[in-house]
């Protein structure tokens, strides 16, 4: 019996770059059952709901999600259904690879580093946020657990470990934040004395950012909270070409969510013009989750070549052609 993935389009430019990962995937012959379902805008304008309850059983149900970026209205009362669907789901860790493909435009061409973000506590988790009634004041919580901070943190060591990674280096803000990012990092350092294979460092992250711009190759594994995650995994995606090839991956214990990093792109949305490289490299995390690497070898194989060539590759690329163009000079390759 073929395994079944649900598939959430998405929004703006999410049906395109979805669409050219699902003929992909076909080519190189994945005989998954695809169950499609909506969120975001669509699903809004559609049924009056952002995160309607046939898409959440899907979720469930197939275990395995490939999703299109979603829009968030910027409007009070609705809360970031990315999110919503990380907590729903407990999708603790947010993997995020980033890998330099030759013929990019990237200013650097040996980059292979893998931030790691906890996906469900601290200042992004959305806790208490509050603005008083004049207006005048605003608050928002961030709480960081023990249970939290040493599921990720081990996730990360695992992943060096399994992947031979050679060190992970813990991102955190201790000198300041003492009370959350200070217990992140002392369950990391103890962490790391269970792996002693595995080269571990530390680094407050805004001297993390400035070395991840001059010294990328410093690093390898990186672990750290959800905002800085959030944020340090953008500069990561800035180091291989932008953010066209990122990819992420959401994992929990029973669920697993693969999408791009970047948002709906309203700007280049239905003018054929997005590069769906993150969605086909969210694709091949998928893959390598389900145990399927000939496939994931085959299909980054032929997107480097299709980047490393040149042939119909899409504006952020320095080419001139659109999504389709794209998605058949990898097709071709296959
Ligand atoms: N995972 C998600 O679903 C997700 C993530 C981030 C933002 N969002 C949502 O997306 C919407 C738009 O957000 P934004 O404009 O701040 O960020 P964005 O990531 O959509 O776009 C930022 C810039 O990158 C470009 N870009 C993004 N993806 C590209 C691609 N594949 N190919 C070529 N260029 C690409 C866009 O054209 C734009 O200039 C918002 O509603 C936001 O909430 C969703």
């Amino acid at each position: 019996m073929s395994t079944k993935i649900t598939v959430i389009p998405g929004d703006g430019i999410g049906p395109d770059i979805v669409d050219s990962a699902i003929k992909i995937l076909t080519k190189v012959g994945c005989d998954f059952d695809y169950e499609f379902v909506d969120a975001g805008l669509t699903a809004l304008e559609k049924t009056g709901e952002l995160l309607p309850q046939n898409t959440l059983d899907a979720i469930k149900r197939n275990g395995i999600t490939l999703k299109g970026p979603l829009t968030t209205p910027v409007v009070e009362g609705f809360t970031s259904i990315n999110v919503s669907l990380r907590k729903q789901f407990g999708l603790y860790a947010n993997l995020r690879p980033v890998k330099s493909f030759k013929g990019t435009q990237a200013r650097y061409d040996n980059i292979d580093i893998i931030t790691v973000r906890e996906n469900t506590e601290g200042m992004y988790s959305g806790l208490g946020q509050k603005v008083s009634e004049d207006g005048s004041e605003a608050e928002a919580m961030s709480k960081i657990t023990r249970q939290g901070a040493e599921r990720i943190v081990r996730f990360a060591y695992e992943l060096a470990q399994r992947e031979g990674r050679k060190k992970v280096t813990a991102v955190h803000k201790a000198n300041i934040l003492k009370s959350t990012s200070g217990l992140f990092l002392k369950v990391a350092r103890e962490i790391a004395e269970e792996y002693p294979d595995i080269e571990s460092a530390e680094m407050i992250v805004d001297a993390a950012c400035m070395r991840l711009v001059m010294n990328p190759e410093d690093f390898d594994v990186i672990v750290t909270t959800n905002l800085f995650g959030d944020i340090v995994s953008d500069l990561c995606a800035g180091l291989v070409g932008g953010l066209g090839m990122a990819p992420g991956a959401n994992i929990g214990k029973d669920c697993a969510i693969f999408e791009a990093v970047h948002g709906s792109a309203p700007d280049i949305a239905g003018k054929n013009l997005a590069n769906p490289s993150s969605v086909i490299l969210a694709s091949v995390q998928m893959l390598e989750y389900l145990g399927m690497s000939e496939q994931a070898d085959k299909i980054v194989k032929a997107l480097a070549d299709v980047i490393e060539s040149g042939d119909r590759t899409t504006r952020d690329l320095g080419g001139s052609h659109g999504t389709t163009d794209f998605t058949d000079a990898v097709i071709e390759r296959l």
